[in-house]
């Protein structure tokens, strides 16, 4: 049991207690931050003349060695220490001597919690960013190549007015833009350094926290030190974002297994994305999507966790807070699965353009339009509504669609009605006069491709990386 601070106690730590305690086997999971804001500390203490250069040479030099160690596989972290902070701090007095128990002049594992975590998930901010690029890349490829597959468009789950697979799409598209402005909204906010706050009250020790905070690429330090110490927003904000993103997802795969269905046949999902039955030789299994949309409640879970956790803390640290990593690494990690895999699953989708559309033909998709048409013709709405009711009876009885009705069959519902109704109810008519911005007419939807594609060059997270 390796612990930092036994000079106060006479007794051993209880073995239950200690292990209870410990987070050394998650934490290790933000070594490469622990050191990264250690070797920054250290440089702004020389600078301040609190530190000698070589005291921080032999330190940066002992860290980086750790950090190299530790990735080759020459060092392994273990269960006998109770944190990464005591792991690092004591294989670099091991490695060094007494210039190493000079590491923690100025600073408390309070502050320095706070900056590996925030190290570890502003970075995770722009993976999960990169990964819904990805997806907006293939969504917008799919958009491209799908103006005009017509498809029935739902509501209730009933079909409703004609659509194109690319708008369906197009309706993805801008969900995961908005994740994609979340994530950069939670990394401005979040962008500030807390180390310097010490274990709550700052410290008496001349320190640079704008230069800390620069060195590791933040916009400032953060303004208040038990704020610094006991703020989790960042972490409650990203995982709110991530349950979102995981809310999305879970309604496409819902539609992904309905539309694989027998029933609904509208895409195959490629065999490397499907599984088989251990008793069905027939089936063919949505499992990736059904996973994806079961991996929403954990995410949700994640949130609701830490939301739990930080209610009712009083100021500044409590150890509660440390049940804040494990959670998010775990919902990170998944969302970060998911996208991916999500991603592989939609580019090999194979789209079955005819039962599309012969599904959009079948369900009275044009009614509106056919409303309209008479609409045209001087019939008040009201009324054409009504008329173009019974015409969905008539046809319902005779199972066939409005435009397989011959004109005569037409004309004795509405007298209204001419040779140019069937023209003005297709498939192709439907959408292509719908053309107010946002509708799905291929002229309107070029134009927000247009915005879109500005949008992906824009990648708001490129410049970043590498931070
Ligand atoms: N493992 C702790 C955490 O994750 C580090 C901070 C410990 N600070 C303390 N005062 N015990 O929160």
């Amino acid at each position: 049991m390796a612990q930092l601070w036994g000079g106060r106690f006479t007794k051993e730590t209880d073995k239950l207690v200690y292990n209870f305690n410990a987070s050394i086997s998650f934490d290790q999971k933000f070594f490469e931050e622990d050191i990264e804001g250690s070797i920054a500390h250290v440089v702004m203490l020389e600078k301040q003349d609190i530190l000698t250069e070589e005291e921080k040479n032999a330190i940066v030099k002992g860290l980086t060695s750790i950090r190299e160690d530790v990735k080759s596989g020459k060092l392994i972290i273990t269960e006998e220490y109770e944190d990464i902070h005591s792991f690092v701090e004591a294989n670099l007095i091991d490695r060094i001597g007494d210039a190493g128990k000079k590491l923690h002049t100025g600073r408390s594992r309070n502050d320095q919690v706070a900056l590996d975590m925030k190290l570890y998930t502003r970075v995770e901010v722009l993976n999960v960013a990169e990964e819904i690029y990805g997806l907006l890349d293939t969504l917008l490829n799919i958009i491209e190549d799908n103006l005009d597959t017509y498809m029935p468009g739902f509501t209730h789950l009933q079909k409703a007015q004609p659509i194109t697979l690319a708008h369906h799409m197009g309706a993805y598209f801008e969900m995961f833009k908005r994740d994609s402005l979340r994530l950069k909204d939670i990394y401005a906010r979040m962008n500030y350094c807390p180390l310097g706050a010490g274990a709550l009250a700052g410290t008496t020790y001349p320190l640079d926290r704008g230069y800390t905070a620069a060195l590791m690429g933040f916009e400032g330090p953060t303004f208040n030190s038990m704020d610094s110490v006991s703020d989790r927003d960042y972490v409650i904000e990203f995982l709110s974002a991530l349950a979102v993103i995981m809310m999305h997802l879970s309604r496409f795969c819902e539609e992904i297994i309905i539309w694989n269905s027998n029933e609904y046949r509208f895409i195959e999902i490629d065999d490397t994305y499907s599984t088989g039955s251990s008793i069905m030789p027939q089936k063919k299994n949505p499992d990736i999507a059904e996973l994806v949309r079961g991996k929403t409640g954990r995410v949700y879970g994640a949130l609701m966790s830490i939301l739990t956790v930080m209610k009712g803390l009083p100021l500044a640290y409590n150890k509660d807070m440390q049940e804040d990593k494990e959670l998010t690494f775990d919902a990170i990690d998944t969302v970060k699965g998911c996208l991916a895999l999500f991603n592989g699953m939609l580019k090999t989708i194979k789209f079955n353009k005819e039962t599309m559309a012969v599904s959009a033909m079948n369900g009275f998709t044009n009614a509106t339009d056919a409303a309209d048409y008479l609409v045209n013709k001087g019939v008040p709405f009201r009324d054409a509504h009504e008329i173009i009711g019974r015409l969905v009876l008539y046809c319902i009885d005779k199972n066939t669609c409005i435009d397989s009705l011959t004109i005569d069959e037409l004309k004795e519902i509405s007298p209204e009605f001419e040779e140019d109704i069937y023209d003005a109810i297709s498939l192709e008519t439907c959408v292509e006069k719908r053309l107010t911005v946002g509708a799905p007419g291929q002229n309107v939807m070029k134009e927000v491709i247009a915005i879109n594609k500005e949008f992906l060059k824009s990648n708001w997270m490129k410049d970043k990386k590498g931070i």
